[in-house]
């Protein structure tokens, strides 16, 4: 090789790794006040290959801008353009951190060191989300950290029912092509939590028609049949020969309309599933490819299981982000999550967190494009 070339050469090879560790920039600005007066922050991430906003309230994640296979930049996650959007929200947590439980617990009760637990019912008889504060109705402390921003919510002992003074962080950080979110929380009594990002994404882009070409993979075996509010059975039942398998590739649409009970159950696709990656440890969770635009989202997770939701509920009343109004699965989530109800399920992984102990789990979403 001639020596320029080999110079050349070698300086490639020390600027490779050096890319991968761009540095995201952050800037934070004002993004109005709740009607208690509290100022509302959104904090702008801008980093390799994508730029995120998140704001104080709720933690939410208010866009998610990436390119399509020619370069084409859209925000592909389901939002409002101001904060009023958000304060009237209809049920949907768009971009939210819920919590303290995400997804829903039965009966509204649970029991915990033997002492029974009422929590406020707002989705039929159950508690949905936390409640009816829960942790996307509330104003975060955001503070700028290395690639990103750290959101701080204390919920105090008895918050919706639940015990313990419960302290979360929630740190949203660029990676190359990806948002990783990583929670970490502690209590000072004994309780439950379950803390998941509630995106909808869409990504040939928000506003831009249904989801239903939208092809899924989700490397699960089994998932948590439902009755009819939605709440466990309690079975690990198995995917195969249903319409709910998606460990091979396949069109939200393709079977979304099948004559299966579960899917009656939840108006469409609303299940956890059980992810076959080891908990704890990071694995695959789902992986979406959008045919027109080649946007490829793959999620990536600590948790036990993932809630796919494929926008059941919407109904052209959350007029959203550029004048679109969000009609009938025009988003899906990925609620990476332990699973629902799992306070009155003693057989599913635990969702108890005891002073002294930290709980921790890492999501991250990464964003390519295939041909
Ligand atoms: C979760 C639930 C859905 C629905 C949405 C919000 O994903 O599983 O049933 O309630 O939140 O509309």
């Amino acid at each position: 090789m001639h020596i320029k070339a080999l110079q050349r050469f070698c300086l490639f090879l020390t600027l490779v790794p050096l890319a991968s560790h761009l540095e995201a920039k952050v800037t934070k600005s004002a993004f109005g006040s709740t009607p208690d007066g509290t100022k509302v922050e959104i904090y702008t991430l801008e980093g390799d290959g994508l730029k995120v906003r998140v704001m104080t309230y709720g933690a939410r994640v208010v866009s998610i801008e990436v390119p399509d296979r020619n370069g084409k930049v859209a925000d592909v996650v389901l939002g409002y353009d101001s904060l009023e959007g958000y304060l009237h929200d209809p049920k949907t947590y768009f971009g939210a951190i819920v919590g303290r439980y995400g997804n829903r617990i039965g009966h509204a009760t649970f029991i915990l060191d033997g002492k029974r637990y009422q929590l406020p019912a707002n989705d039929a008889a159950n508690t949905l989300h936390g409640g009816l504060v829960g942790f996307d109705k509330l104003v975060w402390k955001g503070q700028e950290i290395p690639n990103g921003v750290e959101l701080t919510l204390v919920s105090p002992d008895g918050d919706q029912g639940f015990p313990g003074t419960l302290t979360s962080h929630v740190r949203y950080t660029l990676e190359p092509h990806a948002l990783r979110i990583e929670y970490t929380a502690t209590t000072d009594k004994d309780t439950v939590l379950n803390l998941t990002n509630h995106s909808y994404f869409n990504l040939a882009g928000e506003g831009q028609g249904d989801i239903l070409k939208h092809v899924v993979m989700i490397p699960a075996d089994r998932y948590t049949p439902v009755d009819s509010g939605l709440i466990p059975t309690g079975e690990l039942a198995p995917l195969a020969g249903t319409p709910l398998d998606f460990r091979k590739a396949t069109a939200i649409g393709a079977r979304i309309n099948d004559d299966n009970e579960q899917l009656r159950l939840g108006k469409g696709y609303d299940h956890n599933y059980v992810l076959n990656g080891k908990m704890g440890a990071m694995h695959e969770a789902a992986r979406v490819e959008e045919p027109t635009t080649g946007r490829v989202l793959t999620v990536e997770t600590t948790q036990p299981g993932v809630q796919f939701y494929s926008g059941n509920f919407l109904d052209g009343t959350a007029h959203g982000k550029n004048g679109h109004v969000y009609g009938l699965r025009t988003g899906f989530c990925l609620e990476t999550q332990h699973f629902p109800d799992s306070p009155n399920h003693p057989k599913f992984p635990t969702t108890e967190l005891k002073p002294g102990e930290t709980y921790h789990q890492v999501t991250v979403f990464k964003f390519s494009t295939a041909k």
